[in-house]
């Protein structure tokens, strides 16, 4: 398997931040969404400190996963992508990369502000602010975005999925462990 990305191929290290932290970010998402509802307060706050600390798993794994794909660019869209094909992945991929920092800046700015305490896997993380108006105003953000990426999320996995079944390129199998060969054999 290729370590690095190539024009046309996504690399080992780009395949595990890419699952890692998808498979993170929809669990925190989920969560989120699930014990907000929750009627049992108390069970829903015991279940939120794994919220918190996975949600913070992202935003120290999306420094890395940038800064590599600095070093190691993106391959090329497949080429029997249309304009407006690439360009919608580009915006939706751009959002998703502003929400992997948003949503747990916000979560820990808002926390800071209500005076809890913020865990990180054993370490109490500093607080952010005292600000409560500061901290209403990322609450209201945090449940507004973390409503709004059920469709973020949900279209960019629409996305994958059409060009899988419908359109039947190699989108989403070279972005797969093992997906595609790398000698380019199914170019696209
Ligand atoms: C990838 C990171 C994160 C995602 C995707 C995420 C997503 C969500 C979602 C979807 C909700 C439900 C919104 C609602 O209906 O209220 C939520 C609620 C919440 N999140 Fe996060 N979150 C993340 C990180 C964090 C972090 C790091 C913290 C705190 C340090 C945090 C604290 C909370 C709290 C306290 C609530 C309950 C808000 C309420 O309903 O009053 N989140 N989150
Ligand atoms: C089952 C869920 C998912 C599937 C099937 C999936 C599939 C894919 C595929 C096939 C690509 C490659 C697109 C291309 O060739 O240009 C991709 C890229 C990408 N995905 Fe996902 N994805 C999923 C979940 C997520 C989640 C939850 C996030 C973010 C929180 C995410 C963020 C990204 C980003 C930012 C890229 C662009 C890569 C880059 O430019 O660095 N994905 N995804």
């Amino acid at each position: 398997m290729l370590f690095k990305n190539t024009q046309d191929r996504f690399g080992a290290v780009s395949k595990t931040f890419h699952w890692v932290i998808a498979i993170d970010f929809i669990c925190v998402m989920l969560a989120g969404l699930y014990l907000a509802e929750l009627a049992d307060k108390a069970t829903a706050l015991h279940y939120f400190k794994y919220h918190k600390e996975f949600g913070l798993l992202v935003l120290v794994l999306v420094v890395p996963r940038l800064l590599w794909r600095l070093y190691s660019a993106v391959p090329d869209y497949v080429a029997s992508l249309r304009t407006w094909e690439k360009r919608l992945a580009g915006a939706v991929h751009f959002l998703l990369y502003c929400c992997m920092f948003f949503m747990p800046l916000s979560g820990w700015i808002f926390s800071s502000a209500a005076g809890r305490p913020v865990d990180f896997f054993g370490y109490t993380l500093p607080n952010l602010t005292q600000d409560k108006a500061l901290g209403h105003f990322f609450h209201a953000a945090h449940q507004v975005v973390g409503w709004s990426l059920l469709g973020i999320v949900g279209l960019h996995v629409a996305g994958a999925l059409k060009h899988h079944f419908i359109d039947h390129d190699i989108t989403l199998r070279r972005m797969l462990p093992f997906g595609v060969k790398d000698t380019g054999e199914d170019k696209p």
